[in-house]
């Protein structure tokens, strides 16, 4: 499995910090949708599951985080921190868990939300990934 973590770039003057996201350089698709994720429960792991479409980009603005990468064969958590970003193929069951208390962060999405592109169970996910490699 390929991990692709990248440092957004930033400009930082007297006045702050400015950070530039880019469609084709650090994102590699358009985005359709953006959502954000705040407040989290430190001791709380969210995600599981995995999407048959979408394609993402996992932003950590502030805080951090860990991340469970699992494409059915091999699973790497991969640690998330302010400023990098994380791309999420589709058909990879991901985990974000152990946030700090300050930890935001931001989807970048290739598709509008549709519940029918998740896949939620894990067993299925097995399934799906096995299907796929069966009938390409
Ligand atoms: P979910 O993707 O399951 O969150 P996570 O993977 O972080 O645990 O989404 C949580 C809830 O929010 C779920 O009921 C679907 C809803 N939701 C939307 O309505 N629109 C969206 O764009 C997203 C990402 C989620």
């Amino acid at each position: 499995m390929k991990i692709v973590k990248k440092n957004l770039k930033s400009q930082v003057d007297e006045r702050g910090e400015l950070t530039v996201a880019e469609i084709g350089h650090d994102i590699p698709f358009e985005i359709k949708r953006v959502y954000f994720l705040k407040d989290l429960k430190t001791d709380v792991p969210r995600g599981f599951h995995a999407h048959k479409a979408l394609l993402q980009v996992m932003y950590c603005l502030s805080g951090k985080t860990n991340v469970l990468l699992d494409d059915g064969k091999n699973k790497e958590t991969v640690p998330l921190k302010a400023g990098e970003t994380l791309f999420i193929d589709k058909y990879i069951w991901r985990v974000m868990s152990d946030f700090s208390s300050d930890c935001v962060l931001a989807v970048f999405a290739s598709e509008l939300y549709d519940e029918a592109d998740y896949i939620r169970d894990y067993d299925q996910f097995l399934e799906s990934v096995k299907a796929r490699k069966t009938h390409g």
